[in-house]
C-alpha cells in the first residue's frame, strides 16, 4: 500500500526528561510495532516541555536525544515524517484558532492540568492550562485516525475529538478528522518503582523511580533489585500487591507472555527472582536502544537531515489543513482567499 492510501497515525513525546521504559512500553514500543500499517507521523514535543520552565541546553539536547531514541527503537525515518514540534509553526498556529474553539470549564477538568499545576506554587503558567489544545492542534493538522499513546493522556484525546466534533458541526462536517486512541492492553500505566500506587514519570525528581532510557545496565539493576514491593512472598496479581503487579505488566509487555502465565511460572518463587529477572528483561530491552542512541547522537548532521526531511513533509500537509480551516472561517490566510 503506498503512504497516500494508509490511515495516518500520529504521537509524540515531551523531551522534558529523558524517556523512561514507561514511555517506551506505553507509546514509543507499538509506534514501531504498528508503523508498517500507517502513514506516520512522530515528532518530540519541544514546545509541550516548556509549559514548565526547562534549562535550554538540556531541553535542546534531550529534544534530539528523544529523535534518537525514537530511531534507535525502530522508527523508520525512510517512512514515517519524524521532527521536532518546533520546526513546524503551523502546530501554534492552529493551537491558537482552536484555543477560541475550547472552554475553560473543559480545559479545567484536566486531570493533568490539576496535578502539574498543583506542583507551580502560586504562578502557574498559563501554557500548562491551555497545553490540551496544542496536543488536539498536533493531532488535527494532519487529519490523523490513530493516536498510539498511554493511559494518562487518554483523556487529552478525548478533549481533541470534542473539539473536532464541535467546529466539524460549525464549520462543515469534513474539516477536522475525528481521531481515535489507541491504548496497549497491558503496559498503558507502568508505575514508579518507588511508589507503586503512582505513574512512572520523567519529571519526577526521584530518578529512582524511573528507569530511563539513558541508564546503564547497573543502575537498571540496582533500581529493579530496589523497587518497592508490600511485605507478602507470595506473587499474585492483584489490588493489594501494586508493585508486584507493576513488574509483571513490565514484563509482560516486554516478553508478549501473558500475565497469569507469568504467575504461574513464578508459583513457589520468591520477590527477589521476579525482581532479579524482570531486571534482565528490562536491560535486554533498554540497552541496545541506548547504545543505539548513543551513536545517533554523535552523528547530528544526519539527524538534521532526517529532521530537515522530516519536518518539510509535514509542513506540506499541516499547510494544507491550515488553509482549509483558514478559509471556511472566513480568515484570510498567508496564501491568500481561496
Ligand atoms: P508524555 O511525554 O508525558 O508521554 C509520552 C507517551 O508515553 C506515555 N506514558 C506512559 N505510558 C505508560 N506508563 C507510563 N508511566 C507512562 N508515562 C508516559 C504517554 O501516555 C504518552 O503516550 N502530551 C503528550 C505528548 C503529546 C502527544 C501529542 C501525544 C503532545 N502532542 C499528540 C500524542 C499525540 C505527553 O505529554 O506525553
Amino acid at each position: 500500500m503506498s503512504s497516500n492510501q494508509k490511515k495516518v497515525m500520529l504521537s509524540a513525546i515531551q523531551p522534558s526528561s529523558q524517556l523512561t521504559i514507561g514511555n517506551y512500553i506505553g507509546a514509543l514500543r507499538n509506534w514501531v510495532k504498528l508503523q508498517e500499517n500507517y502513514d506516520c507521523i512522530f515528532f518530540a514535543v519541544n514546545l509541550h516541555a516548556i509549559t514548565v520552565r526547562q534549562d535550554p541546553k538540556m531541553l535542546l539536547e534531550q529534544t534530539y536525544r528523544a529523535i534518537a531514541t525514537y530511531l534507535a527503537a525502530g522508527i523508520h525515518p525512510e517512512d514515517a515524517a519524524v521532527f521536532i514540534q518546533s520546526q513546524v509553526p503551523e502546530h501554534t498556529e492552529l493551537a491558537w484558532i482552536l484555543t477560541c474553539n475550547s472552554y475553560m470549564g473543559e480545559l479545567n477538568r484536566m486531570t493533568q492540568f490539576k496535578d502539574k499545576s498543583a506542583k507551580q506554587g502560586a504562578n502557574i503558567p498559563a501554557g500548562l492550562f491551555t497545553y490540551p489544545v496544542l496536543m488536539a492542534s498536533d493531532i488535527l493538522l494532519y487529519d490523523t485516525e490513530l493516536v498510539p499513546i498511554g493511559h494518562d493522556q487518554k483523556q487529552h484525546v478525548e478533549l481533541t475529538r470534542d473539539i473536532a466534533i464541535r467546529m466539524n458541526n460549525t464549520y462543515g462536517k469534513d474539516l477536522f478528522k475525528v481521531p481515535e486512541v489507541y491504548i496497549p492492553p497491558v503496559g498503558a500505566r507502568i508505575m514508579s518503582l518507588q511508589d507503586p500506587t503512582a505513574k512512572m514519570s520523567k519529571s519526577d525528581p526521584d530518578v529512582s523511580s524511573a528507569i530511563y532510557l539513558t541508564d546503564t545496565d547497573d543502575q537498571i539493576r540496582k533500581k529493579l533489585k530496589r523497587a518497592v514491593t508490600d511485605s507478602g512472598t507470595e506473587i499474585t496479581d492483584d489490588d493489594t500487591k501494586p508493585g508486584i503487579r507493576n513488574l509483571l505488566a513490565i514484563q509482560s509487555s516486554l516478553t508478549g507472555k501473558s500475565i497469569p502465565e507469568l504467575v504461574l511460572s513464578y508459583a513457589g518463587k520468591q520477590y527477589g527472582h521476579l525482581k532479579l529477572e524482570t531486571a534482565e528483561i528490562v536491560v535486554q530491552a533498554v540497552a541496545p536502544i541506548r547504545n543505539r542512541a548513543d551513536e545517533l547522537m554523535s552523528d547530528r548532521a544526519y539527524l538534521d537531515s532526517v529532521l530537515q526531511r522530516g519536518a518539510e513533509k509535514a509542513r506540506v500537509r499541516a499547510q494544507r489543513t491550515l488553509k482549509r480551516v483558514y478559509d471556511r472561517m472566513g480568515l484570510v490566510s498567508p496564501q491568500g482567499r481561496a
